[in-house]
């Protein structure tokens, strides 16, 4: 069970604001509390985190389920300090501050960690980290779900236990640098963005790759040639070539 006093007394981050964490062994969404706090007027890096959800939610109004004490679940209010047209932005910021973070921690172990556009968390191809970012009002909201243990039997989904990096760090330590990493990636989405997006593509794993997609309500079919300056995603269909924004349901269907 995540232990409350040993991350705040520990975190360089929360050591002097541990009135900015709330914690609570369930809820029915941490990024739902987050909302209510913004609308209550919680400041940034007001951090809500919970053992288990009952209505847990991921991208695309699907259901975010994890058996209790298996997965960090966690969402961080910030208010960034840029236009606000630019906030699309910390989607693929997070992406890479989690998988950043992952690399940083694992990087003794022979483990290969990706991003599925726009931000799964992959680690030797399965997910291990999903990422809900959402503006609310003033404020973004960036729920995560991490996998710590209990995904051995899934075919597309893994944990740092199953990989074996779970033993080495507590899982608030855990949670102190993937915050610490959230704050340093998101502070790039004005003009150093560029930076963002060379690391982003460094992680991708979907270039080259022949992909399904759901996107604006429609099915596309084609080759992901790579992502533009936004971070949008780049695709070859029938000779031409389209750019989407959004887009869900990813499946690789060959190369
Ligand atoms: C996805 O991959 O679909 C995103 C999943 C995000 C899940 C996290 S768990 C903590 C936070 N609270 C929620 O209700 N959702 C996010």
């Amino acid at each position: 069970m995540f232990d409350i006093r040993k991350f705040t007394e520990s975190s360089a981050i929360y050591r002097s604001a541990p009135n900015l964490v709330i914690y609570q062994d369930e809820m029915p969404s941490t990024s739902d509390r987050a909302k209510e706090m913004v609308a209550s007027g919680s400041q940034s890096g007001t951090l809500v985190i919970a053992d288990f959800q009952t209505a847990g939610r991921g991208r695309g109004g699907k259901s975010w389920q994890a058996e209790p004490g298996e997965s960090l679940l966690f969402s961080l209010i910030l208010d960034p300090d840029i236009n606000p047209a630019l906030w699309y932005r910390f989607s693929l910021a997070v992406g890479v501050a989690i998988a950043d973070a992952l690399a940083n921690f694992s990087f003794q172990k022979d483990v290969n960690i990706g991003l599925k556009w726009p931000n799964d968390v992959h680690m030797n191809g399965k997910k291990v980290a999903g990422i809900l970012t959402e503006i609310v009002a003033d404020k973004i909201i960036i729920g995560i779900g991490m996998n710590i243990s209990g995904q051995a039997l899934l075919k597309t989904a893994t944990s740092l236990t199953d990989l074996g990096l779970a033993s080495d760090l507590s899982r608030e330590t855990i949670l102190e640098k993937l915050i610490q990493s959230i704050f340093r990636w998101s502070s790039l989405c004005d003009e150093q963005y560029g930076i963002v997006i060379a690391k982003y593509e460094k992680y991708c794993v979907l270039e080259g790759k022949r992909i399904v997609m759901t996107s604006a309500g429609k099915q596309v079919t084609g080759m992901v040639t790579g992502y533009n300056e936004d971070g949008f995603l780049i695709i070859e269909e029938d000779g031409a070539t389209f750019t989407y924004s959004e887009g869900r349901d990813i499946t690789v269907v060959d190369g």
